[in-house]
Order: C-alpha cells, then structure tokens, then sequence
C-alpha cells in the first residue's frame, strides 16, 4: 500500500531521513531504517573536508530551528566508506547528498559516492548560508544545468534528484531548468535563509551569523512550491520536505503532489518513532477511504 518508486528506485514506504539529520555514520543511517524508513539521505558531503561554522551553530524558535552547520563533513573520500558500510548495512535505498562547488566537484562527487554504494544522488544546490556550495549554484542557470548535465553523463544509471530552495522568483522556472538539463526529479524545498539576534549581547547569535529555517514554519511554503510544480509538470517526480511533524501534515504534501516525502526537524520533536507514527497514519487514511496504494492520493489536490 505504501510502497513507492521513484525514477525506478523502489522504497517499502514514502518516508525518508531528510539530509543533514542523522546521515553521518552507517549506524545512525541503520537507526533511521529500524526506526521505520523507507529511505535514507546523508549528511550533504563536499569533495574537501568542512569543519563548518564557529559555535552556535543551533537555535531553538517558537516557529522551527535555525541552523548553521556550515556543511560540516569529513570529505568524500572518507565518507565512500561510510556509503559502502552503510549499503552493507542497510536494507532501504540509500540517497548521498553532494555539495559541489563547481562542475568539476559535482563529477568527481558524483563519481564517488556510486563507486561507494549509493542508490541516487541528491544535488544540495540550495543550502541558504554556505558560500559557493548552495543558493549561488541554483540561482546560476548556465551553471546549474551544466552540474547536472554532468553528473547524468557521469553516473548514467544513477537517478538524480536537485534539492532547491524557495528562495526564488519563479519555482517553476527553475523546475523546468533542472529538468531540461536531465535531473530525474526535484527535492522541495531546502531551509529557508533566516537568523536570530540576541537582545543581551545586541549581536547575532548564530555563528555564521545567518542560517537555515526548518520546521513548522516551512510547511505551507513547501506545500505551495510543491504544488506549483506539480501544477506545471504534472506527473513529475517531487520530494516534499519542509516542517513535516504528523501524518497529517505529509498528507498535504501528497495531495499537493510530491510522490515521497522527509523528514528532518521531525524527528526533534517527535523522535525517530515519526517514522512509525507517520506510516501508521497514513494506512488508516488510505484504507478508511478506500484507496489501494498511496500513488492514488498524490496530486489530487489539483483536480
Ligand atoms: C546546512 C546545509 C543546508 O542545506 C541547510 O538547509 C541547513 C544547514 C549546513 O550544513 O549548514
């Protein structure tokens, strides 16, 4: 009932560790599959190793988190391994997230992290406070296309999906960028730019002064951006990520027409049991309305 396919990749459910949340070691990534996902996302990796960003890098809103990593990661050629042991581990799909800076990076990321395992790639193309690793790429036209042209004719057999942010005039024009250039799908939306200032020291409290929004307070942006998609490239493959916390709230993200979605700052508030929570709910939904598979639901909101 709730076994979905994207791009050919088969998950036992829609409900996916979003990036950044727990994708760093195999035994976290094995957690997320215990706990009930149907799909895994690593930490985003660049092709040098990140310390990222000076403490604090964290801070707890009444709307959501505000965070600024600053992509901390050891690197790819560290972190093939840590795919490789993962993909022995696991038994749901296994999706690396890259954060290339440039048309070379992507190529030789994209390259690793199938040589080490992965299932698919998740182009990180909009982290909002990450020089040259994030919205610079996306809102570059020419570049972004090239990136992911790269990566299509290097990794053939690898669906690639693009993770892009709302912080854009034209969601839709930008979808259809990505997708002339040969991505498989659309990842929406990354956190929003946002930052937080502390009324003692009258200073910004983040480290990085600005970070990235995430939880409730995405919600109905992500539902819009993924709707409006939706709504020009019906049929399109869209994973729907922003503020999920009930299966209510991925509910809405179904009907407005993403065919998967993930979870991150979920799992702060409600633990890693949101996987089974999630699931549990939503097969009640379906069967108390008598549908079959979780596909008949996606999209409906439009017709
Ligand atoms: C980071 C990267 C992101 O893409 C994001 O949305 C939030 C934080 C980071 O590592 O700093």
């Amino acid at each position: 009932m709730l076994e979905v396919s994207l791009s050919g990749v088969r998950f036992k459910n829609p409900f996916l560790l979003a990036s950044g949340v727990l994708g760093i070691t195999p035994g976290l990534l094995k957690r997320a599959e215990r706990s009930g996902a149907g799909g895994v996302v690593t930490k985003t990796i660049t092709l040098e190793p990140r310390r990222g960003h000076v403490n604090p890098v964290l801070v707890e809103l009444d709307v959501g988190m505000l965070n600024s990593m600053g992509l901390p990661n050891p690197g790819v050629e560290y972190f093939m391994d840590v795919i490789t042991r993962a993909r022995e581990l696991l038994e749901v799909p296994l999706i690396a997230s890259i954060g290339p800076s440039s048309v070379e990076e992507a190529e030789k990321l994209s390259t690793n992290v199938v040589k080490g395992g992965a299932d698919m790639i998740e182009l990180n193309a909009s982290c909002p406070h990450v020089e040259r690793h994030g919205l610079e790429i996306l809102s570059d036209r020419k570049l972004i296309s090239e990136i992911i042209g790269k990566v299509k004719d290097s990794v053939p057999g690898t669906p690639l999906l693009v993770k892009v942010s709302a912080m854009t005039d034209d969601i839709c024009s930008l979808a259809s960028t990505i997708l002339d250039a040969g991505a498989d799908g659309i990842v929406a939306i990354n956190t929003i730019r946002a930052m937080a200032i502390d009324i003692h020291s009258q200073k910004p409290i983040l480290g990085g002064v600005y970070g990235g929004l995430s939880g409730p307070a995405l919600k109905p942006i992500a539902v819009r951006c993924i709707y409006e998609i939706y709504e020009e490239f019906p049929g399109s493959t869209i994973v729907g990520v922003g503020g999920i916390k009930s299966w209510e709230d991925a509910v809405e993200f179904f009907l407005a027409g993403a065919s998967a979605v993930q979870v991150g700052t979920g799992i702060a508030y409600r633990g890693l049991e949101i996987f089974r929570e999630l699931t549990e709910g939503i097969e009640k939904y379906l069967a108390h309305r008598g549908y079959k598979s979780i596909g008949e639901i996606v999209g409906l909101a439009h017709s």
